[in-house]
């Protein structure tokens, strides 16, 4: 009786694991070793993908493709890919499960990085909680280090690609400012 159990869950399983397996598009393998299994990252610098909004992802793929946002990573990683391809990666990737990668927020930090984010009406555009929507991205959850060296990218300049809403927010923003948006960002969700 209990083998029987047991074989009916592997083929459960199985047969899981071989629907997942067809609905995964073919470009995504070459994705997943840095952005992780389901769009959720644990390697440093890389954003998760997972739960983003699907505009959000296709607009960010051209522009690394057409060079209006450089990484020496990204933009040679786009360069082969067609429109329908980016579209159907970003519906992919927006329908994954955002998973918490047990990131221990400062509690201190986390509610100055709040206040920081209500003065500076950082949900006029990405909502409460930055949840986002469409082009906007969401950050709740998003990973810690990248969070950091996006705001700094931004506020240096390194980023430009957004007609200049985020790197005008950036540029009111201390060090300590962007290490205390990073606390609370991160530790949504
Ligand atoms: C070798 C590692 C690596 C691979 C492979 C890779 N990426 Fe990335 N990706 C990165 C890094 C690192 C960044 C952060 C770039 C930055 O700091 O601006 C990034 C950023 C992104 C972003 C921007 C996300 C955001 O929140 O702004 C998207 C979208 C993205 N990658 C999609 C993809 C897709 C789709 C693939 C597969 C076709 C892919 N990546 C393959 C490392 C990788
Ligand atoms: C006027 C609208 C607006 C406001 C206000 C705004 N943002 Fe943004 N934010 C955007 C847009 C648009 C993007 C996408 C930029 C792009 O296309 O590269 C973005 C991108 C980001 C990213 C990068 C996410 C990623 O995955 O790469 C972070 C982090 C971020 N915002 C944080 C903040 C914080 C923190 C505040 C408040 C201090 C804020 N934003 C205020 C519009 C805004």
């Amino acid at each position: 009786m209990k083998n029987i159990f047991a074989l009916m869950v592997s083929f459960l399983l199985m047969s899981a694991a071989a629907w997942a397996a067809e609905e995964i598009p073919a470009k995504a393998a070459m994705c997943l070793g840095c952005h992780g299994v389901n769009g959720n990252s644990s390697m440093p610098g890389t954003p998760s993908l997972a739960a983003q909004n699907a505009r959000y992802i296709y607009l960010q793929l051209r522009d690394f493709q057409e060079g209006r946002r450089e990484n020496p990573i990204m933009s040679p990683m786009t360069a082969g890919l067609t429109r329908p391809e980016m579209q159907e990666l970003a519906n992919y990737f927006s329908k994954q499960k955002l998973s918490s990668k047990g990131f221990k927020a400062d509690p201190d930090k986390a509610a100055l990085g709040k206040a920081k984010a209500d003065e500076t009406l950082c949900a006029m555009c990405h909502l409460g909680e930055f949840i986002g929507q469409n082009e906007i991205p969401k950050v709740a959850g998003q990973n810690f280090d990248y969070v950091i060296k996006t705001l700094k990218d931004f506020k240096a300049k390194n980023r430009t690609n957004d007609a200049g809403n985020m790197t005008s927010v950036a540029s009111t923003l201390s060090e300590q400012d962007i290490e205390n948006l990073g606390h609370y960002i991160a530790g949504l969700n």
